[in-house]
């Protein structure tokens, strides 16, 4: 029989295949429980935007034609939001695609991208698919500042001639830790101009305003920086795939010409464009992604268990033994968090934050398992 794995790209031969949490539905059966609450994969426990479910109710009738592909009310609402012309924007099925994209651009097997260990899976996967070549640097320590987070200094001695993009994401995930505007600011600077940022901001909304760190004011002084952000966690429509960046226009050109005609559907372009306006919603997700987070830390403080300082929708606990039998009971108590022994971190489980019901079982559970 032929090989059809041989036959495939030397990058993607060598590639594991992401493996996203489990949907409750699958568990419910596999476990023959029902009740089940997940807390694995940094979704918002509040669902959609309430505007965006309207958005999508009156886009309903339009679903014989194709989307607008150039996404014209969803960009001229990103523009207004961030300050920036439309031609500076690049919209994507989930951000995921835009990273893709971004690797695809500026890719080939002879240059290399480089990434922070314990950071997002599909940065080495969208390295690897282009036939490039993967950089990790190790992360921070766990007695770090920020613990388990990018040596920025590691980082910038890692460039070379061969280097065409960096990933950093703040926050970062599976771990939560964060950098600082200055750290952040003085490593761009220093980033060769021949070298692409790639600065993920998946999860910018949780942090609270006069903390938050965010990389849009930057660039009109770096040409080199492209700012990622999604709508699948603080606007609720992680199952729309709505995604995009912001970069320079030349840049935006360049991923505008790779990208799928029609890659994001006309529903996601209507619910985006609604929940980008819905402050209501967001100040309501923020709320309670706050005072969960607190919740969870408490717990954490009362078991004994330490934590990375987070700053995202998540908390990264270590259990200080093998991690496997513990998410395996809480799973059995009908908590699902997610495990991230792929991430190199076996010990540790990654636990989104939910609403107060949801967080009040999650602390009875760990009470219950680790107590
Ligand atoms: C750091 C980071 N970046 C990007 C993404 C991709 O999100 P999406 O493709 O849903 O926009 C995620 C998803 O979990 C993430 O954690």
């Amino acid at each position: 029989m032929t090989d059809f794995k041989k036959m495939a790209v030397p990058g993607v031969q060598k590639l594991s295949p992401y493996i996203p949490g489990k949907p409750i539905s699958e568990l419910e059966r596999e476990l023959g429980i029902d009740n089940i609450i997940k807390l694995a994969s940094n979704e918002n426990p509040l669902g959609p935007s309430p505007l965006a479910m309207q958005a999508i109710e009156q886009e309903m009738s339009e679903l014989a034609l194709y989307p607008d592909g150039n996404g014209f009310a969803l960009k001229k609402a990103l523009a207004k939001k961030h300050g920036v012309s439309m031609d500076c924007i690049t919209l994507g099925n989930g951000s995921n695609d835009v990273l893709v994209l971004l690797a695809e651009a500026y890719l080939t097997p002879e240059h290399n991208a480089i990434y922070s260990q314990y950071s997002f899976a599909v940065y080495p996967i969208a390295i690897q698919a282009v036939g490039a070549q993967h950089q990790m640097i190790p992360a921070t320590p766990w007695d770090a500042e920020q613990p388990l987070g990018c040596d920025l200094p590691a980082m910038l001695a890692a460039i070379n001639d061969q280097t065409r993009l960096i990933f950093v994401a703040n926050p970062n995930n599976p771990t939560g830790s964060f950098l600082s505007k200055t750290q952040l600011h003085d490593f761009i600077k220093q980033v060769p101009a021949d070298v692409i940022v790639v600065l993920d901001e998946a999860y910018l909304e949780y942090s609270p305003l006069e903390e938050r760190v965010d990389g849009t004011e930057w660039l009109k002084e770096f040409d080199n920086l492209v700012i990622t952000r999604t709508f699948s966690k603080a606007y609720g429509l992680a199952g729309f795939r709505v995604g995009y960046c912001l970069s320079n226009p030349d840049i935006a050109n360049v991923l505008n010409r790779i990208r799928q005609p029609f890659n994001v559907n006309s529903l996601a372009l209507a619910a985006a464009t609604a929940a980008l306006n819905d402050e209501a919603f967001l100040q309501r997700s923020m709320a309670v992604n706050a005072a969960g987070m607190r919740m969870l830390e408490a717990a954490c403080e009362q078991l004994g268990l330490r934590y990375v300082p987070s700053r995202g929708n998540f908390l990264l606990v270590d259990f200080a033994r093998d991690a496997m039998p513990i998410y395996q009971h809480m799973l059995e108590l009908g908590v699902i968090t997610r495990p991230v022994a792929n991430y190199g971190l076996p010990n540790c489980l990654r636990i989104t934050i939910g609403t107060e019901a949801e967080m009040q079982r999650l602390v009875q559970v760990m009470q219950q398992v680790c107590g």
